[in-house]
């Protein structure tokens, strides 16, 4: 049975870390709930590391569904939280139109916004239509072109603004809230004081759970990962080296053998190569 939101909030209380890994697609999903992982996010990265843009802001609606849908269908066990993308919801009224859609149409379970007091109309109007909202703050990748890749909250007042805008999600009735690059003492001391488990990426150990993007956890990419990714596999190698091999094995004629194919009795053949004319 599919874990709720409920259960999400009986975890995090119990003092137990909430692990979550983002997934953008079926076959992925199938192995993060074998691997046990309850606890889904389809986030909008899947812009660049699925679809191969520079950052989040091309992603739509549409893709969204797509790519939650097919979660969904993957990971019949887990609660899946999905990222509103781009501009969906900078109205509260744009906000429940974009929700009804990504939840109706792909069977997620929550909605993720990015953004603090911009868009705590939005939420409260979510969360009394019965949406369950994740918050998302420090760095918020979809104003990547206002804000830089950085760090945020390193200074007096951005760190009390992150506090303050923390505290009104949480009031505005966000489930969770997600810190990004956010340094560790303040992403603790937010932990600390709000009323609602927060998940860290760059945020340090001091947060109720972490998330971390499917790719750089699995070791996707060549590069290094970034320093706030762990790297627990290394999936692009082993792709890498098994399709080098597929390829050699096809190009040496050692695949496929006689056990990859089924086989005709050589009486049949015979009559019906006959039959078309070549006997
Ligand atoms: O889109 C995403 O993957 C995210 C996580 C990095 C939190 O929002």
């Amino acid at each position: 049975m599919r874990l709720t939101i409920a259960d999400f909030v009986k975890v995090a209380r119990a003092g137990e870390r909430l692990a979550i890994v983002t997934c953008y697609d079926y076959s992925s999903a199938l192995i993060a709930e074998r691997a046990g992982l309850g606890w889904l996010l389809v986030g909008d990265s899947l812009g660049q590391v699925m679809l191969g843009h520079g950052d989040t802001i091309p992603v739509t609606l549409d893709d969204m569904i797509s790519h939650a849908a097919a979660v969904v269908r993957g990971a019949p066990n887990a609660l899946i939280v999905a990222d509103l993308p781009f501009l969906t919801y900078a109205t509260p009224e744009q906000a429940v139109t974009s929700a009804r859609r990504l939840m109706q149409e792909s069977g997620a379970q929550a909605v993720k916004l990015e953004g603090g007091s911009p868009i705590i109309d939005a939420v409260r109007r979510l969360v009394d239509l019965g949406v369950p909202v994740m918050g998302h703050l420090g760095f918020t990748p979809q104003s990547a072109n206002q804000i830089g890749v950085r760090v945020q909250g390193r200074s007096v007042e951005a760190a009390a603004q992150l506090i303050r805008d923390a505290e009104a999600l949480a009031e505005a009735g966000a489930f969770a809230i997600v810190l990004e690059l956010v340094p560790a003492e303040l992403a603790a001391a937010i932990t600390d004081r709000v009323s609602v488990p927060t998940i860290g990426i760059g945020a340090g150990a001091g947060c109720s759970g972490q998330v971390q993007v499917w790719h750089d956890v699995l070791g996707f990419s060549a590069e290094p990962p970034f320093r706030h990714a762990g790297r627990f596999a290394e999936i692009g190698r082993a792709i890498e080296d098994g399709l080098a091999a597929y390829a050699g094995a096809v190009r040496d004629g050692n695949f496929p053998t006689g056990a990859n194919a089924a086989s005709i009795d050589p009486e049949i053949l015979a009559a019906a190569l006959a039959l078309a004319g070549h006997g």
